[in-house]
């Protein structure tokens, strides 16, 4: 019987024991979406950091053309950036090739503190049945990461979540053990199975996007399995694992 943590935060996961587990991190609106969509379109690697200065010295490693420079602060633009965190900047002809370096608000934080797990997978809508498959595969624990917002419960990063488990549950009914937070996150969840992009829409911080002129990016993270990849980060960079 595998277990399932859910931590509701990147903050209170930052001291649990997660070192054996398979780390499963989610960010929808929009760290994962988008890092999920570069990937999917075509990017070598993305490596997320903590800093907007780590980010722009790690830029500087490589030359111009063949690194993309992205992310946000309070959602928007990053002074001296290529992109911003709208997963449609990420468009083939935009990331082919090229490393992309980011720095979100609260994604790549979770990202970087689910670094110590035996492995750190990327999950959005976007790649929910291949996370779910490659989960079923192996052998593991699992920890569930929503990245949340400033410290604080994201609903969006929670349904996803929860999501997840009722995939898992769905295929492998025996396989898994859920400890209390799973169990409520599965249980607050399955009222939005088929309604994300209302989930999206509705949600606080989807309605904070929409105030920013970026309300088209809702539409675009609910797309339920356009990308079947699983992005997994390793020794600091991102990249989909070959099946
Ligand atoms: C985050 O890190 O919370 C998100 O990326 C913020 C955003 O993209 O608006």
């Amino acid at each position: 019987m595998r277990r399932i943590r859910f931590f509701s935060t990147a903050e209170e996961v930052a001291g649990a024991d997660i070192e054996k587990d398979i780390a499963v991190v989610a960010d929808v609106l929009r760290a994962t979406s988008t890092i999920v969509t570069a990937l999917a379109n075509g990017c070598k690697m993305v490596l997320p950091v903590e800093h907007v200065q780590e980010a722009r010295e790690a830029a500087a490693q490589y030359a111009k053309d063949k690194v993309i420079l992205g992310g946000e602060r309070r959602g928007k633009l990053i002074d001296g950036f290529d992109f911003g965190n709208s997963p449609q900047d990420y468009a083939p002809e935009a990331v082919g090739g090229r490393v992309v370096i980011t720095t979100t608000t609260n994604g790549t934080k979770a990202l970087v503190y689910s670094a110590r797990a035996k492995e750190s997978l990327v999950l959005s809508f976007l790649n929910m049945s291949a996370i779910r498959d490659y989960i079923i595969e192996k052998d593991r624990d699992v920890a569930l990461i929503a990245a949340g917002i400033y410290g604080k419960y994201s609903i969006e990063d929670s349904v996803c979540c929860g999501m997840l488990l009722h995939e898992l549950i769905k295929l492998a009914p025996n396989d898994f053990c859920f400890d209390r937070n799973a169990t409520d996150v599965f249980k607050v969840s399955r009222d939005y199975i088929g309604r994300v992009d209302d989930l999206l829409q509705t949600s606080p911080h989807g309605s904070f996007l929409r105030q920013i002129n970026y309300e088209s990016d809702l539409a675009v993270c609910a797309r339920v399995d356009a990308y079947p990849i699983v992005p997994l980060y390793k020794e600091g960079y991102i990249k989909i694992i070959e099946q």
